[in-house]
């Protein structure tokens, strides 16, 4: 059998706590354990509205998740192996069969362990284990127990949210006015302040306030140098390239569809930047994609998406509840959807999807462009893998490519592809942390049509 560490046919091993001092290795000695000990401490804080809630049943609850809980974080500490789910969710079966294939690439000698398995793979078991703990305990089984800190993180931003909505107003405003590279301009500055929202996720900080507290637009000069790669032209010239004037309604919609990442402010600048796409009439129809359970402390579910447009709406600030109005309409006719499917919280690489979730696949096919916004969908498209810096982002997204495709992240993980030769070297000696500090950020664009990029 081929252990999981192994580079075989030229794909390098996957990232893993095994490396000892590796990120990888302080994420999951570290950081994991502080995020479910806030977990922890987040449910029994909660202990009287639970009460007032379900009465006894409520009390049971929350001591027995916060048992789960426990247990899980001492399995962690003490690498000890990883467990099949006991729940009866959609997904179950997958994790279990997820874990014997695991089991089979590591060979029978070792047991799949918190330690010496991918990283990719025990990190969002340890969400889906969360997930678990709540679902076995029913009365409080939809509880978010990241809630109070995306909602915390999405008022901390509010200046930043206000000045966007100044920007976007002065902009739409003067909309049939703008020349083409006018549009280009203002479709640059968006796409990197919705790039440089990456930089606010509350998983890195282990759930520490990492909101945007200056104006976005103001810093995006400053910000530049530390944008690694840009390949935003390819990802205009893709959007002007599928504008197909002169045919009907229904075949000259373009789409372009948003792999969502944190709620907060950088869901704010996705939508800032949805708007303007649509309103400049470079997309018709936006797709939304976020989670379907909480996930990597301030990932996007359902509930937060439709919660941040009804609280922009009520901002006191005319610009920005005006774009609460505009966006709610967008979603009620059909030009923004929200999607949510279960394979954005399994452990797999994305080069696994057209096998794995055939029918997402074929969702994303549909689009004119795909925008995957932050680190951990970087760490999906790459398959999380130990790849040189110089390899093409082509080769590492292995296959993965339903759509001309562009990932808009912040480096919070220790692999990083598509640089120029030397790029990387010169880059660790100057800041060593330079790959998981959120300092620098690259907007790589990837389309089978072109292949530009190797
Ligand atoms: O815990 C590590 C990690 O997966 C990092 O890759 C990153 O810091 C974070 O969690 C998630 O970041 P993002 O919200 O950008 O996907
Ligand atoms: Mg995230």
């Amino acid at each position: 059998m081929m252990a999981a560490d192994q580079t075989v046919h030229g794909v390098p091993s996957s990232l893993s706590a095994k490396v000892v001092g590796s990120f990888a290795y302080l994420t999951v000695r570290d950081r994991l354990p502080t995020i479910l000990t806030k977990v922890i401490d987040t449910i029994h804080r909660n202990k009287n509205k639970f009460f007032e809630e379900y009465g006894e049943e409520g009390i049971q609850a929350e001591k027995q998740t916060i048992a789960l809980l426990s247990k899980m974080r001492n399995e962690l500490q003490t690498d000890k192996p990883v467990l099949a789910l006991r729940d009866t969710l959609q997904d179950t079966e997958y994790w279990n069969q997820y874990l014997q294939k695991q089991q089979k690439l590591q060979g029978d000698e070792e047991s799949v362990s918190w330690f010496k398995s991918p990283w990719l793979y025990v990190e969002c078991y340890m969400y889906r284990r969360v997930q678990e703990a709540l679902w076995l305990n029913p009365p409080i089984s939809d509880y978010d127990v990241f809630n109070e800190g995306k909602t915390q993180s999405f008022f901390e931003s509010q200046q930043a949210m206000m000045a966007l909505c100044t920007y976007l107003e002065g902009v739409n405003k003067n909309m049939e006015d703008l020349s083409k590279n006018q549009l280009l301009e203002h479709f640059n500055k968006l796409l990197q302040v919705s790039l440089w929202g990456n930089k606010c996720d509350l998983s890195i900080s282990a759930g520490q306030d990492n909101s945007q507290k200056t104006s976005p637009i103001d810093s995006l000069n400053s910000l530049q140098p530390f944008i690694l790669v840009n390949d935003s032209n390819m990802v205009w010239s893709t959007l002007i390239s599928a504008q197909k004037p002169g045919q009907s309604e229904k075949t000259t919609a373009v789409r372009v569809d948003i792999v969502l990442d944190n709620a907060g402010f950088e869901l704010f600048t996705d939508l800032v930047l949805a708007d303007f796409l649509v309103s400049s009439g470079l997309a018709h129809e936006v797709h939304f994609h976020g989670k379907s359970i909480p996930w990597f402390v301030s990932d996007v579910t359902a509930n937060d998406f439709q919660w941040t447009i009804q609280q922009t709406m009520a901002a006191n600030h005319k610009w920005m509840s005006k774009n609460g109005v505009q966006w709610k309409s967008h979603l009620k006719e059909g030009v923004w959807f929200y999607h949510d499917h279960r394979f954005w919280t399994q452990p797999h690489e994305f080069c696994d999807m057209a096998m794995d979730a055939p029918d997402l696949y074929a969702t994303l096919q549909g689009a004119d462009l795909l925008l995957f916004k932050g680190d951990l969908n970087y760490r999906k498209l790459t398959g999380d893998r130990d790849w040189d810096y110089t390899v093409g982002f082509s080769t590492a997204l292995r296959g993965f490519g339903p759509a001309p495709l562009c990932s808009l992240r912040t480096l919070k993980a220790n692999v990083q592809v598509g640089l120029q030769p030397g790029q990387g070297e010169k880059l660790g000696s100057q800041d060593p942390d330079w790959m998981t500090s959120g300092k620098y950020a690259v907007i790589q664009f990837y389309s089978s049509k072109s292949e530009q990029k190797d």
